[in-house]
């Protein structure tokens, strides 16, 4: 039953670990396979694997009315969509239009059997939408977008207006009511050969190699007045920032509601760089020797040496980034390769619900649990309220390993490296006005990838793929006029050291 759901999933995880399915992204490591998870516990896979496309974004496959599509995955909206004809579909005479931070989709609104991390809704609502109905949005490799986040969001819902329209996620509770209402997320970091994290997504149970998620602080989801709640997201309050120099970085909500000393975080695998509000980027960059404001790219630029440490607190947790993650190496279109700073400053339109978007930059370093509790449409039971729990995935002295081989060539000078005191900033990001950006907002907020390229090629352990994106930073009302057209991007991957010292990896010089 679902209103035993939560003490269930406890009991489990005390009990015996539980079995997750899980499937190499990278490809070359043995994780047991699917059919030997399955004959072995008998249990349906209830995983999924997230494929990384060069560290700005994340893509799974899905069946829908039988054929199968690669989409984007985005915890920031809560539609699905494919650019395709789903010749089994049932049509409706439906149509809508998906607004995101960078572009925009339109299509019409049909319902089809659909199966994700081996669940299968037999008629889930989604957006068929023809090729040229996709607006600035080049997702490579992959075909559309699979949007997780809360129903109430949802526009193919409401359009609907009833529980037909519910998002994929909402029908798989619904349709196993002894599903745990929880859902997890874990993205890989493109150039980390050590690392043990997969991109991974599981539906009701947890990935086992991180079953102690389950202890962490549980957050609670901060949740919108019904009168707002189609722009509700995946929102916890989060308690700050440490800086590179180790001091807090203390700044105030403009965030109306926030408790003092708390600031309102949205966690979105939409968005490739961390969103933050432009006084925080600027402290953080600003510490660091050499650093530079780019107002025309929107990035602060980073002498590619200099580590930046940063650490975020959540729930009184301590959530280490990577330093590759918070200065990322970036080669604009006719610019020499650099190093900016990922924690950029917010560009999207703020809707007064939320200071900053948590994007893959922090996720990366964060296994990130989502149990849905009454947000399940149609609350059946009480499910309680919805919470997010995360687990630390990134251990600082590694990373930091990984830096002096990746960025240093082996020979650790980060000791002699000096930090800048900026430690009390003020928040000057003006608090919205009724109307700005509400159009945005009110339709379906959700970001979309990759808000700062336009295209990259990663170039890692020897191999070169190569792929162009639309770079479109969020055109929100605080967006000047007169901004240049965008650039575009060309990301190099960190290269690890090979044993014998010699570099693994042909960076692009
Ligand atoms: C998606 O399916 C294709 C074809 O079967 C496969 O090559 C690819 O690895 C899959 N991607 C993910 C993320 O599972
Ligand atoms: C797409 O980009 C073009 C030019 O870059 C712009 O004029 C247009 O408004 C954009 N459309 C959407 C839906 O964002
Ligand atoms: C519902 O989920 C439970 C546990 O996740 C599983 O044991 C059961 O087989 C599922 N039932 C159906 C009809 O899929
Ligand atoms: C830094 O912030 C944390 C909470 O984020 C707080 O517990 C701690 O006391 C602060 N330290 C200082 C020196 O202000
Ligand atoms: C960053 O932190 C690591 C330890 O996690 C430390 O060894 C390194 O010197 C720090 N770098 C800087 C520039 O402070
Ligand atoms: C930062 O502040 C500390 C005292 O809090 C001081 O000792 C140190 O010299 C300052 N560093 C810089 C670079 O100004």
């Amino acid at each position: 039953m679902i209103l035993h759901a939560l003490p269930l999933v406890a009991l489990l995880f005390q009990v015996r670990p539980v079995h997750g399915v899980r499937i190499s992204v990278v490809g070359k490591d043995t994780w047991h396979s699917s059919s030997n998870d399955e004959n072995l516990h008998g249990r349906q896979t209830k995983t999924a694997s997230l494929a990384n496309i060069g560290n700005t974004q994340y893509a799974t496959n899905i069946t829908i009315g039988g054929k199968p599509f690669t989409v984007s995955i985005d915890t920031g909206s809560s539609d699905l969509w494919v650019a395709a004809d789903v010749p089994t579909a049932t049509q409706t005479t439906l149509t809508a239009e998906l607004d995101y931070a960078i572009g925009s989709v339109q299509g019409s609104i049909q319902f089809a059997e659909t199966t994700f991390a081996g669940l299968t809704v037999p008629k889930q609502a989604f957006l068929s939408v023809k090729p040229d109905a996709v607006k600035n949005m080049t997702n490579d490799g992959t075909k559309g977008l699979i949007g997780i986040g809360p129903s109430s969001s949802s526009v193919v819902r409401k359009k609907l207006a009833d529980a037909s329209g519910n998002p994929f996620l909402d029908n798989v509770f619904r349709l196993n009511t002894t599903t745990p209402n929880i859902m997890t997320v874990q993205l890989s970091r493109d150039g980390d050969t050590g690392s043990k994290v997969r991109g991974l997504f599981t539906i009701g149970e947890v990935n086992d190699d991180f079953e102690k998620i389950v202890n962490m602080p549980r957050l609670p989801v901060v949740v919108l007045p019904s009168s707002r709640s189609d722009t509700q997201h995946w929102t916890t309050l989060i308690d700050g920032f440490i800086g590179p120099n180790g001091k807090n970085l203390s700044i105030h909500s403009s965030t109306p509601g926030i408790p003092n000393g708390k600031l309102s975080a949205v966690y979105d695998t939409g968005f490739t760089f961390p969103q933050v509000p432009k006084p925080l980027s600027d402290a953080i960059y600003q510490q660091v020797p050499g650093s530079i404001f780019d107002s025309d790219a929107g990035f602060w630029i980073l002498p590619c040496d200099q580590e930046v440490n940063l650490t975020v607190v959540i729930g009184n947790q301590k959530y280490p980034i990577h330093p590759w993650d918070t200065s990322m190496k970036l080669k604009l279109n006719g610019t020499p390769q650099r190093c900016y700073g990922a924690f950029q400053p917010i560009t999207s339109a703020q809707d007064g619900t939320f200071d900053l978007i948590l994007g893959m930059a922090f996720l990366r370093n964060a296994y990130m649990l989502v149990n849905f509790g009454d947000f399940v449409d149609g609350n059946l039971e009480h499910q309680g309220d919805p919470y997010m729990q995360l687990l630390s995935v990134t251990d600082p002295a590694e990373a930091h390993q990984d830096f002096v081989n990746g960025r240093l060539e082996g020979v650790d000078t980060t000791a002699s490296q000096t930090r800048f005191n900026t430690t009390v900033i003020d928040n000057i990001v003006p608090p919205p006005e009724d109307n700005k950006g509400k159009k945005f907002f009110s339709k379906n907020w959700p970001y979309f990838v990759g808000a700062a390229l336009v295209g990259f090629t990663l170039i890692f352990s020897g191999c070169i793929w190569s792929m162009m994106r639309k770079r479109r930073r969020g055109a929100g009302p605080y967006r000047p006029l007169n901004d240049p057209a965008p650039a575009e991007a060309v990301e190099v991957r960190e290269a690890y050291s090979s044993p014998d010292g010699r570099r693994s990896s042909p960076l692009q010089e």
